[in-house]
């Protein structure tokens, strides 16, 4: 009886990325009917972006399923929909444990513009993956002897680069940790955070990798999004409408449909008000660090607003680059910018207006060249990578043609297209993904997921629900974190109201 008056209860999902689509999906599973998506934006996918460059099909955000194997959801959503190539689905390639994908095969160019010698750029990049393990160990044994990965990598390196290059003078050893600052700059751009000295050393190794070698969408991440849309009822999702504010606790007291009163309604930006018993807010942690003062009402505990404010949300930018003829090698994936002023580990450019360009320090390959021609992925992260989304696009290709030039020693290169993201200016996203920065552990994010009101309060229990990749505390800033915490917090809902939830939990201890 609980049950089926549950099945009756106003359900509002804000934001239609994957994180909100995943909790509709459950919740309609489960036979809730009353089930609405508000969207800001006038599309869905949030996050999962695929645009065009030319005729070329590329991905604005999310590239990759990191991890795909039978455990991540994501993988078997695509499979299930048959979105994949043969070879990403193997039984082999699923099999592959190396944290996401082997080492590149890299070319490395120097400022001074000549290619560097993998006898050189090897060892470098070994040291700095070996340096990454470390951190990542702190997690599990406890104890920080440095506030972040970044100090701690700066503090490491030069004492490892002069037993590695000893014997081969100063030069070679300045080189290194020149090219070790190129492989600092590109992590900054897979943490998502302006720098290094931002993540939390303990917390680095809270992010959790799944066994299978990376794998793209050879259509489109998009239609992942199409597909999962396409099982809910036509009309579930409200486009253009920003929601204004979350009124919670009752704090709006006015009848609802039927004369019934709802402990919640969300204000939207045109003037709607839209009655809830349940609000499962899927915005960006970007977007709450911005607007979390006045999302809510009554605002948000302290604790829920302390963890906002410590959690990390950074920005990264891709920057693609067409060329006619390739400047790199046939079986090429990654090409690497050192400049060799760098020797003392730098991951932040200081004079950001000037010198934003040095923070590009890695271009991938995009492959295969039958499907892309010659194309190039940069990365940039950071402020650098927010004063880059303040320029015309004519001034970034003049800027990224001229650091090609230098480093090619070629005078006369040319992209012959560009285009960029701009995620940092996306009003409703404000950055690119989460990170545990420093002062931070799993806790932040157990508390940013936990459901308003907080425990212990005898008002109406779950009333506003967190869900998106910041509230996953193993799989954050990923696709397959952002859908599981979409079901997570769709079948909070759904035990709330099953009359079994109970003597299932109880019996399955017994
Ligand atoms: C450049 C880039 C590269 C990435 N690469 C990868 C990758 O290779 N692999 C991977 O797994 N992940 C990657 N990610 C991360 C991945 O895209 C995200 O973790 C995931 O898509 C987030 O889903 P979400 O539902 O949590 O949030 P979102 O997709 O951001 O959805 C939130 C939705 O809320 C809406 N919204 C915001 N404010 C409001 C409001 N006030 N009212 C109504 N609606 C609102 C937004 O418009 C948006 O549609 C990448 C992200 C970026 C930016
Ligand atoms: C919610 O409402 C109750 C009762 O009306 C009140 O006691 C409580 O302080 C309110 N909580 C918040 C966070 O405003």
């Amino acid at each position: 009886m609980a049950f089926l008056q549950g099945l009756d209860s106003h359900i509002v999902i804000v934001g239609c990325g994957i994180s909100g689509i995943g909790a509709a999906q459950k919740l309609l599973n489960q036979g809730f009917h009353n089930v609405r998506i508000l969207e800001a934006t006038g599309r869905c996918g949030g996050r999962i972006r695929t645009g065009r460059i030319g005729s070329k099909t590329v991905e604005i955000g999310a590239n990759w399923i990191h991890g795909p194997c039978q455990d991540n959801p994501v993988f078997r959503l695509a499979c299930r929909y048959d979105l994949l190539d043969a070879a990403s689905t193997s039984e082999e390639n699923q099999a592959v444990d190396v944290g996401g994908h082997p080492p590149y095969v890299s070319n490395w160019f120097s400022s001074s513009g000549r290619r560097l010698d993998p006898e050189l750029t090897e060892p470098a990049a070994a040291l700095f993956q070996s340096l990454l393990l470390e951190c990542q160990d702190f997690h599990a044994s406890g104890g920080e002897p440095a506030p972040s990965v970044g100090a701690y990598v700066k503090a490491r390196a030069p004492g490892l680069a002069a037993a590695e290059w000893r014997d081969d003078g100063g030069a070679a050893r300045d080189l290194g940790l020149a090219t070790m600052s190129a492989l600092l700059k590109l992590e900054c751009s897979i943490s998502g955070t302006p720098s290094m000295d931002d993540v939390g050393l303990g917390a680095f190794g809270a992010y959790k990798t799944l066994p299978g070698l990376d794998c793209t969408f050879p259509a489109g991440y998009e239609g992942l999004i199409g597909c999962m849309m396409k099982e809910l009822p036509e009309g579930i999702v409200s486009y253009n409408v920003p929601v204004k504010c979350v009124h919670w606790n009752g704090s709006v007291q006015r009848p609802g449909p039927c004369g019934r009163a709802f402990p919640v309604w969300v204000e939207c930006e045109n003037g709607d008000a839209v009655p809830a018993d349940h609000v499962i807010l899927t915005v960006p942690l970007g977007y709450l660090k911005k607007h979390q003062k006045t999302l809510l009402s009554p605002p948000l505990p302290l604790k829920k607003m302390h963890c906002i404010e410590r959690m990390g949300f950074g920005t990264n930018n891709k920057i693609f680059l067409e060329f006619e003829q390739p400047f790199w090698d046939p079986d090429c994936e990654a090409i690497h910018f050192v400049w060799e002023d760098e020797s003392a580990l730098v991951d932040v450019v200081p004079d950001v207006e000037r010198f934003w360009m040095k923070k590009l320090a890695c271009f991938t390959v995009l492959k295969p060249a039958e499907r892309y021609g010659h194309l190039l992925c940069g990365w940039i992260s950071g402020h650098e990578s927010e004063h880059m989304e303040s320029l015309s696009e004519a001034e970034v290709e003049k800027s990224v043609t001229q650091v090609i030039r230098r480093f090619t020693g070629n005078p006369t290169i040319s992209p012959k297209r560009i285009m960029r993201s701009q995620w940092y200016h996306d009003p409703y996203t404000c950055g690119s993904y989460s990170y545990l920065a420093t002062g931070c552990s799993g806790f932040d994010i157990d508390t940013l997921a936990e459901p308003l009101p907080l425990k212990g309060s005898r008002t109406k229990p779950l009333q506003v629900l967190f869900a998106g990749e910041a509230t996953h505390d193993s799989f954050f800033s990923t696709v397959h974190g952002a859908l599981l915490s979409g079901w997570r917090e769709g079948d909070r809902i759904i035990s709330h109201y099953s009359p079994s939830s109970f003597s299932v939990s109880v019996s399955s201890k017994l």
